[in-house]
């Protein structure tokens, strides 16, 4: 196993130290991984889980570096985890593990000699490995794509726990996950900028935010920013009648407008804006250019006021969590962990309704958070006048 050797303590036992006495010194250990994209509040997570074990004395925190691949590299790259190297890393963005949106033990990118990509399993060796280096239990904090990869070797017989995280907020098992929040704080901000200077050039702004499947940081943002317009994937929009709303607000003298589009949004009987991923083993197409398509199809039909696209991107993935995020990943890395004390495994800490609880993964993966079209939240946001363009 690859070690730091600044990390590595040599403890030295006494000759006529008995068997009894090793196992009560012997620590159990545990592996933390961070897979998927990433999501401010990771670190909080990872902190969490290293303090209450070292509260617990019992165990000894590692982590894989870049999800399971520090696990299945040769070298391996497996690095201790203590209060020293975690100190104060919850207010920091990103994860210190590092992550991976791309393969994973059941797909594993593998280069053939004319340079094209196959996959292979390599989840039997995972968990060989684990066993050889001792490890006790594995906690998985990533989304839908990771948990369902925890279920699959929870299934193998691995001692796994899930902790969920995505901006996106579209795992239904859980009222929230870390890092959505902040990420509709910094796409509201954005739209509070962006309405200053709508106004001052009786312009149309288009600002693109993330959300894949699920619209719900473009929902939020809308209503928090006081947007004209919002547009996601749950509710395929008419060009015509997103021109209309565009037209509405020209025609009350109140002439500019802001339009949130979330990247998966798109046109009824139409097709999300999409390329071909070019990096190995990233399992889905690349989201992303619906703003400017949009702009394109207003134009085309008939828009004729001055518009500007802004693409938020992975500005909304950074920076500092929102202090939601951290308490949230904290109360998360210590369920986790209690979860692995109680032997709970096959599991993923949740939030609901106020309480942070235990749901089977299974349960867990089984239903994709949507926003509700007929929901309060979207009656809300039509109450206030916007529109969705449907
Ligand atoms: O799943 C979160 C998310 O932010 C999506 O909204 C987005 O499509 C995707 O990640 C982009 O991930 P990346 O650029 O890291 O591949």
């Amino acid at each position: 196993m690859e070690t730091f050797p600044f990390l590595t303590e040599t403890v030295y036992f006494h000759p006529q130290t008995t068997l009894f006495q090793l196992t009560l010194i012997m620590k159990k250990k545990l592996l933390v991984c961070t897979g998927g994209g990433d999501c401010p509040g990771l670190n909080a997570v990872i902190r969490a889980i290293v303090n209450s074990a070292e509260a617990d004395g019992n165990w000894e925190v590692y982590g894989s570096i870049e999800a399971y691949n520090g696990v299945l590299m040769d070298p391996m790259e497996i690095v201790p985890l203590n209060g020293q190297n975690t100190g104060g890393i919850h207010v920091r963005g990103g994860t210190i593990i590092g992550t991976t949106n791309r393969g994973g033990p059941f797909g594993w990118p593998v280069q053939q000699p004319d340079g094209s990509w196959t996959s292979e399993d390599r989840s039997d060796e995972l968990l060989r490995r684990l066993k050889a280096e001792g490890f006790e239990a594995v906690i998985s904090i990533g989304g839908d794509g990771s948990q369902a990869i925890s279920q699959k070797l929870f299934e193998k017989g691995l001692h796994i726990v899930g902790v969920p995280k995505t901006i996106d907020n579209d795992l239904s098992a859980t009222d929230y996950t870390f890092g959505f929040q902040t990420a509709v704080q910094i796409a509201t901000e954005a739209v509070d900028k962006l309405v200053t200077t709508a106004e001052s050039h009786s312009r149309v702004m288009i600002l693109e935010v993330m959300g894949r499947d699920a619209g719900w940081i473009a929902l939020h943002a809308a209503i928090a920013g006081g947007a004209e317009i919002c547009l996601i994937p749950e509710i395929p929009y008419d060009i015509e009648k997103v021109k209309a709303a565009i037209d509405a607000r020209y025609q009350q003298r109140r002439g500019f407008v802001n339009i949130v589009v979330a990247e998966g949004a798109k046109p009824k009987g139409g097709e999300v804006v999409a390329t071909e991923a070019q990096e190995a083993g990233y399992g889905h197409a690349r989201l992303g250019g619906i703003g400017f398509a949009l702009k394109e199809s207003l134009q085309q039909h008939g828009c004729t006021a001055s518009m500007r696209v802004t693409v938020l991107g992975h500005l909304q993935r950074g920076g500092i969590p929102e202090a939601f995020d951290r308490i949230l990943a904290t109360q998360f890395g210590v369920k986790a962990f209690e979860l692995v004390k109680e032997g709970k495994y096959g599991h993923m800490a949740a939030l609901r309704h106020k309480e942070i609880i235990a749901v089977p993964l299974e349960e867990a993966i089984a239903h994709y958070n949507y926003v509700d079209p007929e929901g309060y939240l979207v009656h809300c946001a039509r109450q206030v006048g916007i529109s969705f363009g449907d």
